[in-house]
């Protein structure tokens, strides 16, 4: 493997590592508030995203590359809102999807076309990732300050349940 894909994508297993770490910090915000199916869902979220690093943990052994684990950023946002991870969410799944896209045309830069199929996943997966977090800020717009309704919505968010990715390596 190219030296740079093997750098970005090593890179990139701290930055799911670091994602899973920022929803559990949300969820936990959301515990405290007494809000347990905000704090599901990105428990959950949290949950996906341990395995999107794993998945390239694996896919860098599979083609026998060195993998090396770095220290974990530490959470560090201040929530004052109940929107505000929301928003945060949406804003840092971008910031993601623009890692992916960077990796993504690197590997076609070098004709590593097994990393750019390898990749696809992730691009489809980002897709989803943005669109569940703008869905989650146009429900919080519509019913968060009605108590019932965020009550109601609570209740919904409690129903997410974790799902392994569908990619097998
Ligand atoms: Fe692993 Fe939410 O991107």
């Amino acid at each position: 493997m190219d030296k740079k894909i093997s750098e970005l994508l090593n890179d990139q297993i701290n930055k799911e590592f670091y994602s899973a770490y920022l929803y559990l910090d949300m969820a936990n915000f959301y515990s405290t508030k007494g809000l347990d199916g905000f704090a599901n869902w990105y428990e959950n979220q949290a949950k996906e995203e341990q395995d999107h690093a794993i998945l390239i943990y694996q896919y860098m052994h599979n083609n026998d590359e060195k993998v090396t684990l770095e220290a974990i950023e530490k959470p560090d946002k201040v929530y004052n809102t109940l929107m505000d991870p929301l928003t945060l969410s949406l804003e840092h799944e971008k910031y993601v999807t623009s890692l992916i896209n960077t990796i993504y045309a690197a590997a076609q830069e070098v004709n590593d076309y097994r990393t750019a199929q390898f990749l696809d996943w992730f691009i489809q997966e980002q897709g989803e990732e943005e669109k569940n977090s703008l869905d989650l800020i146009t429900k919080m717009e519509l019913f968060g300050d009605d108590a019932r309704s965020l009550y109601l919505l609570n209740n919904e968010l409690k129903e997410r349940k974790y799902s392994a990715p569908s990619l097998k390596l």
